[in-house]
């Protein structure tokens, strides 16, 4: 994978560059909208693409395994064919999502124990099998497997879980050199820092992912329900030590303003699942601050949901009308809210790159952040 920085701003540690794959350009920083299960939840793909224009989305190597199955899109000829998108896509782990599970799940050396959220059936998840489904699932960036701390995490656990997610990537390296390509392009495996809050563990754990020489890293185990502070914390010490020219994925993050900051501190890629999840209930992010549509107070405003926003939801609707559709439980009001927040995410990621390139990121971001943060 080609990665080259345009750009890097001198008041903050905010990055423009261009990450190349078989599937297309990718501008960073930017956001993939998530697409749990070959499904970016209310969108369709030809809105996806065209209004909203990401050039990567993420999908969930846990949920495609249990549900349609590997074999069924290795069988389609991979996820792209599979669900009708020919931009780039990466897949998480795993790593994660079983973690999510707590009670049915067993984490061990070998690997991992789980139980289906379908069907209750058992399955084992270990650096190799997730390696060769990831294969099979076939997107263009696919994730180590590791163990995704919760929060608050005791250090002795930390320490213990970080040793094992890394001793996890070296499996995860070995096995991916003897497991071909299943499709005809290239894929590019991302290892991912953990060690929960503690500084010294994230700089341990940073300075091993670092010597793998990946062409791209992630950093794990953040937003979990820590203080955003402390985020931005680790944020700082993994991105003093990860390589400057390999592009760095912080997973599952997060608010715009969260965006904005790690942004600064030198973030080229984040997804989360913010966007559409808050817009399935009723809460709209725009440049402002948050809107809850739901709320009484957008009744009689029939003026447009977002003046300045991007997508053909934003000045085609009315907030008294969006108001309407959630009160009457209509699906419309979902995908409207949904296409509305994730132009808003796309928007701002690259109007960063763009404040970036143009050296006012900074104030910019400022400004953004004190606005963002209200609600309206
Ligand atoms: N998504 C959000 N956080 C994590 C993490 O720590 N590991 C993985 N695999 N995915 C994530």
């Amino acid at each position: 994978m080609a990665f080259k920085l345009a750009h890097t701003d001198p008041q903050t540690k905010a990055r423009a560059g261009t990450m190349t794959t078989d599937h297309g350009v990718i501008e960073t920083p930017i956001f993939m909208p998530v697409g749990t299960v070959a499904s970016v939840k209310g969108v369709h793909q030809k809105e996806l693409r065209e209004e909203i224009d990401p050039d990567i989305i993420l999908g969930n190597t846990y949920h495609l395994f249990l549900r349609p199955r590997t074999p069924i899109i290795k069988a389609a000829g991979g996820l792209h064919k599979f669900m009708g998108w020919d931009r780039n896509i990466l897949t998480d782990s795993g790593g994660y999502q079983v973690y999510s599970l707590s009670a049915n799940r067993k984490i061990k050396e070998e690997g991992v124990k789980f139980k289906s959220h379908i069907d209750g059936s058992l399955h084992f998840f270990t650096p190799e099998n997730v390696m060769e489904i990831q294969r099979d699932i076939g997107a263009d960036i696919i994730m180590a497997f590791d163990e995704c701390t919760p929060y608050p995490c005791d250090y002795q656990y930390a320490k213990r879980s970080m040793h094992m997610t890394h001793r996890w990537l070296d499996r995860c390296l070995l096995h991916l050199q003897k497991t071909p390509l299943s499709y005809d392009y290239d894929q590019f495996f991302f290892p991912i820092v953990q060690g929960s809050t503690y500084k010294d563990l994230r700089r341990q754990s940073a300075e091993y992912i670092s010597n793998v020489g990946a062409e791209g890293n992630a950093i794990g185990g953040l937003s979990v329900g820590e203080p955003a502070e402390e985020m931005y914390a680790m944020t700082e010490v993994v991105c003093e030590i990860l390589p400057e020219d390999k592009p760095r994925y912080l997973m599952g993050v997060g608010t715009p303003i969260n965006l904005l900051e790690n942004i600064a501190l030198g973030i080229d890629m984040f997804d989360c699942v913010m966007p559409t999840r808050n817009a399935r209930n009723g809460m709209l992010f725009t440049a402002h601050g948050t809107i809850n549509i739901k709320n009484k107070k957008w009744e009689n405003d029939f003026s447009a949901i977002d003046e300045m926003g991007i997508t053909f939801v934003d000045k085609e609707y009315s907030k008294a009308y969006l108001r309407h559709l959630f009160a009457a439980n209509e699906y419309l009001g979902k995908q409207i809210a949904t296409i509305h927040n994730l132009g808003f995410y796309i928007w701002l990621v690259r109007e960063a790159r763009r404040r970036i390139i143009a050296g006012d990121f900074a104030q910019w971001k400022n400004i953004m952040v004190k606005q963002m943060d209200k609600r309206l």
